[in-house]
């Protein structure tokens, strides 16, 4: 089927939506807004066949208005091989069958936005599929094609070493040789089945514009920018000199990633998402090798936002969580942007196994993370308290990442492999799949999934389910939390970090034992785990007070 065809009708009946929530809730919604990352294939499951989908999530979208979240983003459901969980799109305008269609996307957003709720779609412009049409064109030799990607001659007498010795970041070489003709290579900093796009050519850069317009035009609030440092390659594509590329990753200068060319794109695409009403944004996945460096990013003509890696790389330590914080609300306050605070996505172990310390500490790294400045970001099921799922078999992953690690089972604690955080969501405590679907899943859950349900948790006020619901409702009831660019430092004691903003305190003890607070503390609004509101605040905790 031709998706493009059936996209529903009305453009206009779709923006003017859009814009009746914008306008409802004005002012720069985006400055403090939680966003919750719904990865489909494994929120809910509407079609029972395993996988997530669209019309599940559409279903589940009353959920999230009341768990009191401002927006949602979307990973990708555009139509793809799922070679990479659909970060490999063949058509950038159309649904992959597996979630759905247009009209499910369609009503998936108008649901969304009489809920109150914004909506985040991702876009990938690195790469594409290699079954993408220009990229089957460009196999097939037309030139023209070729140039919208990175092809080059082999090294070596034959050309049958790689042009350049740029690894993947999944591993191995970056470059794929093909299959007769020339016998060239391409370029794919992520799996074969990513080819890169040449940023360099007009039509990619008109292409991207115009899917931007695309789905503007049905309504969506904003782009999460896969790989946004990635785009434009150092000119003649240098060698790097050296092997084990991965470990630079955000720490170095690579002739790959944050090359100064990639801001002009930004800024293109910032006049685009400025043609339309209400506050459209563009959010950055970018690596790079400082907060400074991220902060190019989001100056007042490019994008709105950036993932804040830095801060979701930082141990369970006082002192380092301060410098990350400070180091963030430093560099991106001189650019006037707010800060962005994650601590689990798709791509990464989940905060509550990768802090170590369990249950405890992943709740207490929570209430942090929602009493900072700024914009917060929740990646599904954390609000459940979802640990990683280490015990996957080999035969039922489906990350390339796995497959492309030389000893993926010695890979210490799952670090750089991804199908653990992927796991689909368990919803009621029994039944197929705990409610995920009527079809099952198509990552196993653990037994036991079914004791951190939403109908286990719900009304349970021990739950970490309910300590989102009452974090989130205490964020939307105080402008202290969240909104703003500062916060003033309290004196604690070692393992501890305090900060005050206006009325409001907030302590986090990030050792294990007991900690006497130095400062007067008054009425306690929340706290991460069990705590009489004194003076000494247990280990592994985090408490929200009014100030004394
Ligand atoms: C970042 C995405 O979050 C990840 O899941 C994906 O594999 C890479 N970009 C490549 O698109």
């Amino acid at each position: 089927m031709d998706q493009h065809s059936s996209a529903p009708e009305s453009a206009e009946a779709r923006t003017g939506l859009a814009t009746t929530v914008n306008e409802a809730r004005s002012g720069d919604w985006w400055r403090d807004a939680v966003i919750y990352q719904i990865y489909p294939r494994s929120f809910a499951d509407g079609n029972g066949d395993g996988m997530g989908d669209l019309e599940g999530a559409r279903a589940r979208l009353p959920y999230l208005a009341e768990l009191g979240v401002d927006a949602v983003w979307l990973s990708p459901f555009y139509a793809s091989p799922q070679a990479d969980a659909g970060y490999d799109v063949a058509d950038y305008r159309a649904i992959d069958p597996m979630f759905g269609t247009l009209h499910d996307a369609d009503a998936l957003i108008r649901d969304a936005h009489a809920l109150g709720l914004r909506v985040i779609v991702d876009v990938v412009p690195n790469h594409s599929s290699d079954r993408h049409e220009w990229f089957r064109r460009a196999l097939a030799g037309d030139p023209a094609a070729r140039e919208r990607y990175h092809f080059r001659p082999g090294k070596g007498p034959s050309g049958d070493e790689p042009p350049n010795d740029w690894e993947s970041i999944f591993g191995g070489p970056a470059w794929t040789r093909t299959e007769g003709g020339e016998r060239h290579w391409y370029l794919h900093l992520f799996a074969p089945e990513q080819p890169d796009f040449n940023w360099e050519h007009p039509a990619v850069q008109d292409e991207f514009r115009s899917v931007l317009r695309f789905w503007l035009d049905m309504g969506v609030d904003g782009f999460r920018i896969d790989v946004a440092h990635g785009l434009v390659k150092a000119a003649g594509l240098p060698d790097m000199g050296d092997t084990g590329q991965l470990r630079l990753l955000g720490t170095a200068t690579l002739p790959f990633f944050d090359q100064d060319g990639v801001h002009e794109i930004y800024r293109s695409w910032r006049r685009v998402l400025d043609e339309y009403p209400g506050q459209r944004i563009g959010v950055a996945e970018a690596w790079t090798p400082s907060a400074e460096r991220t902060a190019l990013y989001v100056r007042d003509d490019e994008l709105h936002q950036a993932f804040n890696f830095h801060y979701l790389n930082t141990g369970w330590d006082a002192a380092a969580l301060r410098a990350a914080i400070d180091e963030s609300l430093g560099s991106l306050g001189a650019v006037g942007a707010p800060a962005t605070w994650v601590l689990s996505n798709h791509d990464v172990v989940r905060h509550r196994t990768r802090l170590g310390g369990g249950h405890s500490r992943g709740r207490a790294a929570s209430l942090l993370m929602l009493a900072l400045p700024g914009s917060a970001y929740v990646y599904q099921g954390e609000e459940l308290g979802l640990p990683e799922v280490r015990e996957l078999p080999a035969e039922v992953r489906q990350d390339p990442a796995f497959f492309r690690t030389a000893d993926p089972v010695g890979a210490a604690g799952q670090e750089g492999l991804r199908d653990g955080c992927r796991v689909p969501l368990p919803w009621e405590e029994s039944g197929s799949s705990y409610g995920f679907g009527s079809g099952g899943s198509w990552l196993p859950q653990p037994a036991g999934w079914g004791a951190l349900s939403v109908t286990a948790q719900t009304g349970d006020p021990e739950s970490t389910l309910e300590l989102y619901r009452t974090a989130l409702r205490l964020r939307r009831a105080r402008p202290e939390l969240g909104d703003g660019e500062e916060l003033e430092w309290l004196p604690a004691p070692e393992g501890v970090l305090a900060f005050r903003r206006g009325g409001f305190v907030c302590a986090a003890n990030t050792g294990t034992g007991p900690a006497a607070l130095g400062f007067p503390v008054g009425e306690l609004l929340l706290a991460s785990g069990p705590f009489d509101g004194g003076a000494t605040l247990p280990g592994d905790t985090t408490a929200w007070w009014v100030r004394g």
